[in-house]
């Protein structure tokens, strides 16, 4: 079911990053548009190459030793995480996944929600009579030797590796339920993705995983494994029950650090902003005093298009960043995922990381 994906030249200089006018753009690319079509129409793959020679290095021949991630390092991870219910975790984990997948990064979803709206949001639908292997599947595997079925899991959405998605559907709420009584529970993810680090670093540039809302044994398994990349994200609606949600979600990781010494911080992305209220004005003046430091750079304005985008043609379920690059949500979330690049240290192999620390 991968698809092919392509966007046109004003999308293609908005996702590349790079701060180029569209003729150098297509000069980094080294191509030529087809005999017959009308307009260049760019892929991710051309904006991965692009990268590669705005750096000065030949993308078909990317030095293997500069960049190259030790046997069994684990790609940054994004975990979204936040107790209050629909305040558009998904929305965003998804949509900034795939401005990342169209940027030319490999990214890979792993849908830890038995509601399974990430899956959705992508396209994958389950049916009666479909079978996939959700992360619980592997979640209860107490092993260290790599999951031999872990390629199986995996669906392709996008062409050329640059998004794929570990679905999920209902039936992950046993595994969370069986995690309550497992032993060291909150070591499973990160024993899951070290056990696979090998495969995961040789194939995807970052991890983007959307959990349930709530508190579940399978998102504080995921927070913690989130210490490898220093911090989880969350995303907030300005009104008061989410703050105080935001609060609970600093003290529970507050408490697993001193549980296990694992030093997790957040990122805070303010979502469904609406100035002309007045208790969103005042939730600001609050998001801004006590997590200021925290707060991602961008802010997601209100906008009705996040709800599910259908292919006109194929009738199947695309995220807004894809169908709709241009709209006001999609260019707010472009810029979310720009910031996640920085602050979680996202880079492709033979290009450094660009500075974390903001
Ligand atoms: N910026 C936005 N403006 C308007 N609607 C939005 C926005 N972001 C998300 N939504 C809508 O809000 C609803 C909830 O979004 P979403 O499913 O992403 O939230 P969630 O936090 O993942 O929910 P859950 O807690 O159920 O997992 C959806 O209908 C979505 O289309
Ligand atoms: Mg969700």
């Amino acid at each position: 079911m991968a698809r092919k994906v392509d966007f046109k030249t004003s999308v293609a200089v908005m996702l590349s990053g790079l701060d180029v006018p569209a003729k150098r753009l297509q000069d980094l690319v080294g191509r030529e548009k087809p005999p017959g079509q009308h307009h260049m129409r760019y892929t991710p793959a051309d904006l991965r190459s692009a990268r590669y020679r705005f750096a000065g290095i030949d993308p078909t021949n990317i030095p293997k030793s500069k960049g190259k991630p030790k046997t069994g390092a684990i790609p940054p991870i994004i975990m979204t995480r936040m107790t209050k219910g629909g305040v558009g975790k998904t929305s965003i984990s998804v949509n900034a996944a795939t401005a990342l997948a169209l940027m030319g990064y490999r990214v890979l979803v792993i849908d830890a929600d038995p509601q399974a709206t990430a899956s959705n949001l992508l396209g994958v639908e389950s049916t009666f009579d479909t079978t996939i292997k959700h992360i619980g599947h592997f979640l209860v595997k107490k092993s260290a030797d790599p999951d031999t079925d872990l390629s199986e899991a995996i669906v392709h959405v996008y062409e050329g590796g640059f998004l794929d998605v570990i679905p999920s559907d209902i039936t992950l709420a046993e595994a969370d339920a069986s995690l309550v009584t497992a032993m060291a529970s909150h070591e499973r993810a990160l024993l899951f993705l070290k056990r696979n680090g090998a495969f995961l670093s040789e194939n995807y540039d970052v991890i983007v995983v959307d959990t349930a809302p709530g508190t579940t044994p399978i998102g504080l398994a995921f927070s913690y494994a989130a210490k490898e990349s220093g911090k989880v994200l969350t995303v907030v609606e300005p009104e008061g029950s989410c703050l105080r949600a935001l609060d609970s979600l600093s003290s529970n990781l507050a408490e697993i650090e001193a549980m296990t010494g694992a030093k997790i911080g957040l990122e805070v992305v303010i979502n469904k902003y609406h100035p002309q209220l007045k208790h969103v004005r005042e939730s600001m003046g609050f998001l801004y005093s006590k997590y200021g430091t925290m707060l991602n750079d961008s802010i997601v304005p209100t906008f009705s298009g996040f709800s599910r985008q259908l292919n006109p043609q194929t009738r199947e379920a695309v995220p807004l960043v894809e169908s709709d690059p241009s709209s006001a949500g999609s260019i707010a979330i472009i810029d979310v995922a720009k910031s996640l690049i920085l602050s979680f240290g996202i880079t492709q192999p033979g290009l450094p990381k660009v500075d974390t620390e903001r």
